[in-house]
């Protein structure tokens, strides 16, 4: 039988994902959850699942084109792809974080958005972001980044920024302000739908697994 694939995001929702897939009965071999260890392909306990781990967009990516069976993604990503080959039908109730929009603490009013018709943001998010401004009658043209977007207003790039916020630090730490929500996010199980319905014994199974390991939380 081939092995069912699950692709997960590397990086912080890695330690909330730990005890989830632990209590889904999937224990991945002891290198997986070390950051030094180059490994991208990992075998689990259960001989029938391996898990790689690839970057949050990639998640997605991997799993609609059917590489991978079965992911984790945040429901940012999601919403920014709208893939239509993906079937989402459990939050996960880890990950969550907000979507928002921040801006220089120190703004001048004559840039407010009240009065714009045009606004510059530099995000990983062209498509909500897009659809969040032209919402407000407002043209978005994005600059796009794939990491530390913080970094652009104060680099002159642009005067906004769309990305994740959490705690909020990041955005303190370079002198921004959170100045609208965009989406609340939260990690969800994403399947592949050609998958499912050739496999749909084996992946329900584990979609079940998944949904009674949230629930015990
Ligand atoms: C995310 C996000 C923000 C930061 C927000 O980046 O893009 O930069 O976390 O978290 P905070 O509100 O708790 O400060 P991450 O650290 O995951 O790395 P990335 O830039 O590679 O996406």
């Amino acid at each position: 039988m081939k092995p069912l694939l699950i692709a997960v995001p590397k990086g912080r929702i890695l330690a909330e994902l730990k005890p989830l897939l632990k209590r889904a009965g999937i224990e991945p071999e002891p290198g997986f959850f070390d950051e030094n260890d180059r490994g991208l392909r990992f075998s689990t306990n259960q001989k029938d699942i391996e898990i790689v781990r690839v970057r949050s967009f990639d998640v997605a990516t991997f799993v609609a084109f059917g590489a991978a069976q079965m992911g984790v993604a945040g429901s940012d990503v999601l919403l920014e792809f709208d893939y239509s080959d993906l079937y989402a039908p459990l939050d996960l109730n880890i990950g969550h974080c907000r979507l928002s929009l921040a801006e220089s603490e120190h703004m001048p009013p004559e840039n407010s958005l009240a009065s714009a018709s045009h606004v510059k943001v530099a995000t990983k998010y062209p498509n909500l972001t897009r659809k969040f401004f032209a919402e407000k009658g407002i043209q978005a043209e994005c600059i796009r980044l794939s990491g530390a977007i913080e970094l652009a207003p104060t680099l002159g790039l642009s005067p906004r920024i769309v990305d994740l916020v959490s705690s909020g630090k990041t955005l303190a730490a370079n002198g921004l302000k959170e100045v609208g929500i965009i989406a609340n996010v939260s990690s969800r199980l994403i399947i592949n739908r050609a998958a499912f319905k050739t496999e749909s014994a084996r992946i329900g199974a584990l979609i079940d697994r998944f949904r009674e390991a949230v629930h015990a939380d």
